[in-house]
């Protein structure tokens, strides 16, 4: 049964078939663009069924959130926000899914695979995953972080998924603030968009895979990152151990990203990045670049003006290369292209 995400594929699927003997509505093929309340008239109640899975999962445990809005981000910078990222590989061709990038530390698909059920129950082949994957993402940021916005939905699901196309996408955590910039740029997002956006490292975690080259092989004249702060290496150093013991990167340990205020999605983030301690090179050179060092201390020190800006390039971010209109598909079960 490779079709089946979990054990919510089933019920979704079922739910499909029962609903498609009674009727045979299609999804409308005209709109050209996003529109926030996209669904109040073909499914008025999917937002809520979204807001409440993601208030149930985050409530028990709150990594759930994190995991939604960085699956937001890797769906959205690869091949816009189409839902690829939530499908499964198949013989012959590795899947977003499966690159390291997502492997194994993606969280909270099975958030998505509950509320697509629940909503193909109600109103089948409606409501595509791309936009319970962007509804997801915002219900996170209020749980987390108080930050309300309102999300244009109308996104279409899409049909392929390369985990080739996350290496050439996706921003690296040991590149640089500039080498980064330029993946933003690509995507036509600003610097100052990527400073902002980077704040959600205020929750969730990371492996040790992602950031032990600085404790351990920064570079030929310093073993040890000498932009970290020294308490906050030996820290780290107690919970990720050298590389070749920790067996190539399949260490499951995880260290916060925020150690301060790991489940608040807050601008705190500047902060420990003012102190040193930023987690990934990619978090730290944000403060130790020209580009972008004045940009991380306007978020430290307004922090109702980041949270503005970052509900603000969320939005923009969901707007990334989407299908619309005729183009794509709704997915049955966002595991798999119908
Ligand atoms: C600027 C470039 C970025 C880089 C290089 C980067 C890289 C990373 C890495 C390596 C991790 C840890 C993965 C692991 O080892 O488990 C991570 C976690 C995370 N990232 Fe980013 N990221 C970037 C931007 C973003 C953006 C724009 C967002 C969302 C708007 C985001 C949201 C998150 C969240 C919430 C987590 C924690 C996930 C969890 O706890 O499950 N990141 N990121
Ligand atoms: C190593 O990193 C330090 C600090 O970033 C830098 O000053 C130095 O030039 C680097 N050395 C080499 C050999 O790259």
């Amino acid at each position: 049964m490779s079709f089946l995400c979990t054990k919510f594929g089933i019920i979704a699927l079922v739910s499909f078939m029962f609903f498609c003997s009674l009727f045979s509505t299609k999804a409308s093929a005209s709109a050209a663009s996003l529109k926030v309340g996209f669904y109040k008239g073909s499914c008025p109640s999917a937002e809520t069924i979204v807001r409440k899975a993601v208030n149930k999962a985050v409530s028990r445990n709150p990594g759930i959130a994190a995991g939604l809005i960085r699956m937001y981000f890797h769906d959205c910078f690869v091949r816009g926000c189409d839902a690829s990222v939530l499908l499964k590989s198949t013989p012959g061709n590795l899947a977003e899914m499966d690159h390291p990038a997502n492997n194994p530390s993606l969280r909270g698909f099975e958030v998505i695979d509950e509320a697509k059920a629940q909503i193909e129950a109600l109103c089948p082949g409606t409501v595509s995953c791309a936009d319970i994957l962007a509804f997801a993402a915002r219900d996170s940021t209020y749980k987390t972080g108080g930050i309300y916005y309102a999300i244009p939905a109308g996104r279409r699901d899409g049909r392929v998924s390369i985990s080739d196309e996350v290496t050439q996408n996706l921003p690296s955590p040991s590149s640089n603030a500039e080498q980064n910039s330029q993946r933003f740029a690509r995507k036509g997002m600003s610097v100052d968009e990527m400073v902002t956006l980077s704040g959600a490292h205020s929750i969730g975690v990371s492996h040790c895979s992602s950031f032990s080259n600085r404790l351990y092989s920064f570079n030929a004249t310093h073993a040890q990152d000498p932009s970290l702060d020294p308490n906050y290496a030996a820290f780290l150093k107690t919970k990720c151990p050298p590389p070749p013991t920790a067996g190539a990167g399949r260490d499951p340990t995880t260290v916060a990203l925020d150690m301060v205020t790991p489940n608040r999605l807050d601008n705190n983030y500047y902060s420990e990045l003012r102190r040193r301690r930023g987690l990934l090179t990619s978090d730290q050179t944000l403060m130790d670049s020209s580009l972008t060092s004045r940009m991380v201390l306007n978020n430290k020190r307004d922090g109702a003006l980041w949270a503005k800006k970052f509900a603000k390039a969320m939005v923009h971010l969901g707007s990334l290369d989407v299908l619309t209109g005729a183009q794509g598909e709704i997915r049955r079960i966002c595991c798999v292209a119908n």
